[in-house]
């Protein structure tokens, strides 16, 4: 949880089941900055730092810490055809939901691709 207020990150707080890492360094550079980007505030909810999408891409789904290329990698080796498909084998979209109209956007750019 993140208590941003104008746009500046004031409070970070992480609850799990088990234990996590996180880049603490990068955490903490967070507070110094003027506003958070929506990219910057779902690597924030989701404890992992641009450094880890590397391998995952930008963070869609902050609830279970799902990249946009973890989605894409999905819908293309699966042949994913609708957000639900993807909330099955990806877990992104199946709890708040705030993240359904990207995961959409994203199985629509992927279906041009094809
Ligand atoms: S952000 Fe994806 S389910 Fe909440």
């Amino acid at each position: 949880m993140a208590l941003v207020v104008k746009g500046r990150l004031q409070a970070l707080v992480f609850i799990s089941q088990k234990p996590q890492s996180f880049d603490k360094a990068w955490l903490e550079s967070l507070f110094s900055l003027p506003e958070l980007s929506r990219s910057v505030r779902l690597n924030c909810l989701s404890g992992r730092s641009p450094g880890d999408e590397a391998q995952t891409g930008p963070v869609v789904c902050a609830c279970f810490n799902v990249g946009q290329a973890s989605i894409c990698q999905a819908i293309t080796q699966q042949k994913l055809s609708d957000y639900q498909q993807v909330g099955k084998v990806t877990r992104a979209g199946t709890n708040c939901g705030s993240c359904i109209p990207e995961i959409k956007a994203l199985l629509a750019q992927t279906a041009k691709a094809l």
